[in-house]
């Protein structure tokens, strides 16, 4: 199987605090990976090394096989990510239409299709006929479907969620569940979706991987991480961990 990212004997340490102690990972083409891992494990600060925003200390991550070099080709790998943030992290002052329109006009396109696009997007996320709210004044579940229409707008290959389950009531979980997993179908998309929502990952993973203590304790499908014996994955899969 194709790998999309890579990423080989990472470190990172913030000053004394060690996040990541020599982390493997390979998340492959066409797959929705879970990456799970309790509230300061790190999760967020791999994806923002997936697309650059963090640096590694030491080790590499590659994208298509090609490494982060710090220099204009670096743009070309950041393009291939479409980001849900933790928080959803839409523009308060602006409204829907011109929280969507950002990115594709950042990349240049024009007013007119960017007018054809908005539709079709908020269409894809349920979401028809809102361009005018403001962002400010939509329920948190509201708002990341706005900022999945965002993020997807510009035909990336890779979609990175942090946390897209958290603040959003069980019955509008199920639903962003079904959204990802539509999305996953419709865009052809790799999937990477950091959560500590056990139901998110085992509803809509193909595969599991759990971070802890710096690395990657265990990875497989669902099932395999349901029957994993090693106690820290069964207390946090079970529920009984603190996170
Ligand atoms: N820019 C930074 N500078 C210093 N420390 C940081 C920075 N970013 C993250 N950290 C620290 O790194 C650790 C991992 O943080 P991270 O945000 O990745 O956790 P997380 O697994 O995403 O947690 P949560 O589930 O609560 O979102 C935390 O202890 C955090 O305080
Ligand atoms: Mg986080």
């Amino acid at each position: 199987m194709d790998e999309k990212i890579t990423i080989i004997n990472l470190h990172k340490s913030f000053g004394q605090q060690v996040v990541f102690s020599g982390l493997h990972l390979s998340v492959y083409a066409g797959e929705i990976l879970c990456i799970i891992g309790k509230s300061g494990s790190g999760k967020s600060v791999l994806l923002k090394h997936c697309i650059g925003i963090l640096k590694p200390d030491s080790g590499s991550i590659l994208v298509d096989g090609q490494k982060f070099s710090n220099d204009d080709s670096d743009a070309s790998i950041i393009k291939k990510f479409g980001v849900l943030f933790q928080g959803g992290a839409l523009f308060d002052s602006m409204n829907v239409y011109d929280n969507i329109a950002f990115p594709l006009r950042r990349q240049g396109a024009s007013e007119e299709i960017i007018a054809q696009k908005i539709p079709e997007l908020l269409a894809h996320v349920g979401l028809k006929g809102i361009e005018a709210r403001m962002s400010s004044e939509l329920s948190g579940g509201i708002q990341k479907r706005v900022a999945l229409a965002r993020a997807i707008a510009k035909n990336p290959e890779i979609m990175l969620y942090d946390e897209p389950t958290t603040g959003v009531d069980p019955i509008n979980s199920g639903s962003l569940y079904r959204l990802i997993a539509y999305m996953q179908k419709t865009f052809h998309v790799t999937s990477v979706i950091v959560t500590h929502d056990m139901r998110l990952a085992f509803t809509i993973a193909d595969r599991i991987a759990m971070l802890h203590d710096g690395t990657i304790i265990a990875e497989g499908t669902p099932q395999q991480i349901k029957e994993c014996q090693d106690t820290v994955v069964q207390q946090f899969v079970s529920g009984k961990a603190a996170v």
